[in-house]
């Protein structure tokens, strides 16, 4: 849709999009990092800009995107980073929308230089755990704020997709869940996007396969609703 097709319905609302992959450094030139490109985040934030949000983009690693029109942007590299930054703006927003990729874990030790090669095999990489930055969110949710989390999921002997994304919600306590289908040409790095949106009355809305523009209209479809 064009831009001014679109309606002006989140005017008045403030909004932080998190978005894109952190990276956890091992020494000052590697890192542990992950595939996210932050297309999804940054889609999320230029519809809702769109749509009339003021919108605030916590963007760590990304591909390289354009920089959504209106939007104010701040880039952050590590787990720690993202969180800071989030916790700050999510202190005067009306909806928090977790698209990034927050690293699980870090390394324990950072080297502070370049970590050499020799004629032994190398020390293990001991990691530790990062905060969960979402239960944090939903841990100091002030009345009426709408907190939203991703998942990206694989189905494994255990579970499949829809309901590793159910008892995700569950425990993450969040207002919505956008769970994501990983593998047959979804979500990471391509530009479409399938999946259900899931809300924390149980309310279930599958997410046909289409582009991450809309799949943030249909998110920022339910947060309109949900806020009246
Ligand atoms: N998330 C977060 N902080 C973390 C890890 C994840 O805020 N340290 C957020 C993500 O931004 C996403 C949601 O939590 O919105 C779900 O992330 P996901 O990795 O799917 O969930 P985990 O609880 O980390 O479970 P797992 O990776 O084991 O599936
Ligand atoms: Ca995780």
């Amino acid at each position: 849709a064009r831009p001014d097709a679109l309606p002006r319905d989140l005017t008045g609302t403030r909004v932080v999009v998190s978005a894109g992959g952190t990276r956890e450094p091992l020494d000052p030139v590697r890192y542990l990092g992950n595939r996210s490109s932050g297309r999804q985040g940054f889609a999320l934030a230029r519809v809702a800009a769109q749509r009339g949000a003021e919108v605030t983009l916590v963007a760590a690693h990304t591909a390289d995107l354009v920089h959504p029109a209106g939007v104010t942007v701040r880039r952050v590299g590590t787990a720690e980073e993202l969180r800071q930054a989030v916790h700050e703006e999510a202190a005067t927003a009306d909806v928090v929308v977790m698209a990034a990729a927050v690293a699980d874990f870090r390394p324990v030790d950072t080297a502070a230089h370049k970590i050499k090669k020799t004629d032994r095999d190398p020390d293990p990489v001991v990691l530790t755990r990062n905060p969960d930055v979402l239960a944090e969110l939903v841990a100091k949710r002030r009345p009426g704020q709408l907190i939203v989390g991703f998942a990206a999921e694989t189905g494994d002997p255990g579970a499949d997709v829809l309901e590793h994304g159910r008892a995700k919600l569950r425990r993450k306590g969040c207002d919505l869940l956008v769970v994501n289908a990983v593998g047959e040409g979804g979500a990471f790095e391509g530009e479409d996007n399938a999946g259900w949106l899931l809300a924390a009355d149980g309310t279930e809305t599958p997410i046909p396969r289409g582009s991450k523009a809309q799949l943030a209209a249909v998110l920022w479809d339910a947060v309109h609703l949900l806020s009246d």
